[in-house]
Order: C-alpha cells, then sequence, then structure tokens
C-alpha cells in the first residue's frame, strides 16, 4: 500500500475533522436559530454567546479526548515497549561486563590461590584455603548474577526451555518440588511476549524462595490461539500485602504486552500470580 499514514498524519485528520464537524455544527445553529447579535453588542446578549462558546468548547475536548485515545495509548504501549528494550540492553551490558571483567580476575586469582595452597607452609595453609573457597564462593555468585541478567536460554531455546531450566535452578537451590506444566510452544512467540513470560516467572519464584516458606511450588503455562496464561502458585504463607519493587516490576512488564497481572494471596493460603497476555493474530 502507498502512502501509509504516519500516527502525525493520521493525528492531524482527526482533529481537523472533529474541528470541522463542530465549526459546520455550529454554523448551522447560528444560521437556524431565531438567536442574532446586533451590531453593537447588548449586555443581554453576551451571556448566550458565552454559553454557546462554552457548548462548542466542551464538544470539542470530549470528541477530541474520546478519539485520541487510542492513539495516546499506542504511544504510551510504544515507548514502554522501547523502556524495555533498552532496561534489557543495559542488562546484557553490565552481564558482559561481570563476565568478562570481574570473572576472569576472580578466576585468575582463584588459580594463583591453588598453587599458594599447595606450596604454602603448614601454618598459612588453613587460612589460604579459606581464603581460596571464599574467592571461589564469589566467582559462583558472580556467575548466577549473570545468569541472571542474561536469560541465554531464552533466546538460544525458546520460552518453555528457559522455564524448565529456571524450575531445574530453583529447585536445586531451594530444594523445593516444582510442579510444572509447560505446555510447549509450536512457535516462537513475539520477543517481548517470551521475555515478559520469563520475567514474570522468576520474580515469582524468587519471591516464592525469599517470602513464602511454602512446601510445594506450581508453575503451569499453556496457550490459545489468542493468549497465553502463566500461573507460579505456592502452598506458602500466603498474605502479601505491601508490593515492592519486585511485583511492581512484574506489574509494569505486564502492561507493557497489554497482558493482565493477578496475585491471589490469602493469608495461611499459598500465593498465585497469574499472567494472561494477548497474543496478535497468528494467521493475520
Ligand atoms: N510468594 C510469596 N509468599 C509470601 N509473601 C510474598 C510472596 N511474594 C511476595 N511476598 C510479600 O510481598 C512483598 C513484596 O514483594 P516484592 O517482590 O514486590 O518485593 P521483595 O521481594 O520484598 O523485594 P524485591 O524488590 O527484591 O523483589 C514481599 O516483601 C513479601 O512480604
Ligand atoms: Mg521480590
Amino acid at each position: 500500500m502507498r502512502g501509509a499514514r504516519t500516527p502525525a498524519a493520521a493525528l492531524f485528520r482527526r482533529v481537523f475533522l472533529i474541528n470541522g464537524l463542530i465549526f459546520v455544527a455550529g454554523t448551522f445553529i447560528l444560521a437556524l436559530s431565531p438567536a442574532s447579535v446586533s451590531s453593537r453588542i447588548k449586555l443581554t446578549e453576551i451571556p448566550v454567546l458565552v454559553v454557546g462558546l462554552a457548548v462548542m468548547l466542551t464538544a470539542n475536548a470530549l470528541l477530541l479526548r474520546s478519539s485520541l485515545a487510542p492513539l495516546l495509548k499506542s504511544e504510551r504501549t510504544t515507548a514502554g515497549a522501547a523502556a524495555l528494550a533498552a532496561q534489557e540492553n543495559e542488562r546484557q551490558r553490565i552481564a558482559r561486563e561481570l563476565h568478562d571483567e570481574i570473572g576472569q580476575t576472580l578466576t585468575v586469582a582463584l588459580l594463583m590461590l591453588k598453587r599458594a595452597v599447595d606450596r604454602a607452609p603448614a601454618e598459612i595453609k588453613s587460612e589460604l584455603a579459606g581464603t581460596q573457597e571464599a574467592v571461589r564462593a564469589s566467582l559462583d555468585e558472580v556467575r548466577s548474577i549473570v545468569r541472571r541478567l542474561r536469560p541465554d536460554a531464552l533466546e538460544d531455546l525458546g520460552l518453555t526451555s528457559a522455564l524448565n531450566a529456571l524450575c531445574s535452578e530453583f529447585s536445586q537451590a531451594t530444594a523445593l518440588p516444582v510442579v510444572k506444566n509447560i505446555a510447549s510452544q509450536g512457535d516462537r512467540l513475539p520477543a517481548d511476549v517470551e521475555l515478559v513470560c520469563y520475567r514474570v516467572a522468576q520474580e515469582s519464584l524468587t519471591n516464592v524462595a525469599r517470602h513464602a516458606a511454602a512446601n510445594k511450588v506450581w508453575l503451569d503455562m499453556h496457550s490459545t490461539a489468542n493468549h497465553l496464561a502463566l500461573r507460579i502458585a505456592d502452598d506458602g504463607r500466603g498474605g502479601v500485602v505491601d508490593e515492592g519493587a519486585g511485583i511492581n516490576g512484574m506489574r509494569e512488564r505486564a502492561v507493557l504486552v497489554n497482558a493482565t497481572l493477578t496475585i491471589t494471596s490469602a493469608k495461611d493460603e499459598g500465593t498465585e500470580v497469574r499472567l494472561v497476555i494477548p497474543l496478535p493474530d497468528r494467521d493475520g
């Protein structure tokens, strides 16, 4: 199609049409109503003029607002998606730097310590071995931060495998079983949908580990032709009241893909996080 309309051109057309409509209506009313204005305006005519003007301005404002709402909403969503992309790029950069700089330095330090431990006199051997352990623990920590910052599995293998990997890591770290029910996705979903899903699952599982005191965790994902639903539930203490940066972050991410995020968390009855994302028409 030639001459695709830009948002600015569409905006201009709408404003022009609405204003035109109001002017036409105003002209008709003037022509058809008995109201008239003397050549030297009379005091009694002023209220009529003011009321007429107010009616026209109000009609204009109402029409403009309802007609521009979809445009403004789509602009907000686009800006939000750009913010999400920028944030993900920044995470990738930090992950790369952590891995390449601190990760390498710690690895070298570890090797040097190992040689030192082997040759050290008995009286400082155990102290050095302790230092070696501390450095090894830092290296593990850096690696796990890098993994969390950069969901490699998501890019390489897609959402289904990435969620499976996330669950295994969680179970390993917490010794809590995760009952998984992850329907495998035939096609890759849009990248932003996959990312939002992954991040919501990640934050929800982290919250279970940190706050829930649960015995069991469930993670399900399934999709129909027009939506994708993700659910993370636990049988822990429930009663989520104040929402911190983690839950707010999930809500903001949900908005970016027009999804709804619902948290159900009655006291002592566990917590359930549900994310429902509308999917773009796949055959359209
Ligand atoms: N699964 C859960 N079970 C019980 N309480 C929870 C659960 N998830 C969240 N909460 C409660 O809700 C609060 C807010 O969670 P949120 O993720 O927003 O913040 P946070 O985990 O405390 O910090 P962060 O910003 O690092 O995520 C938590 O402090 C906790 O009290
Ligand atoms: Mg949290």
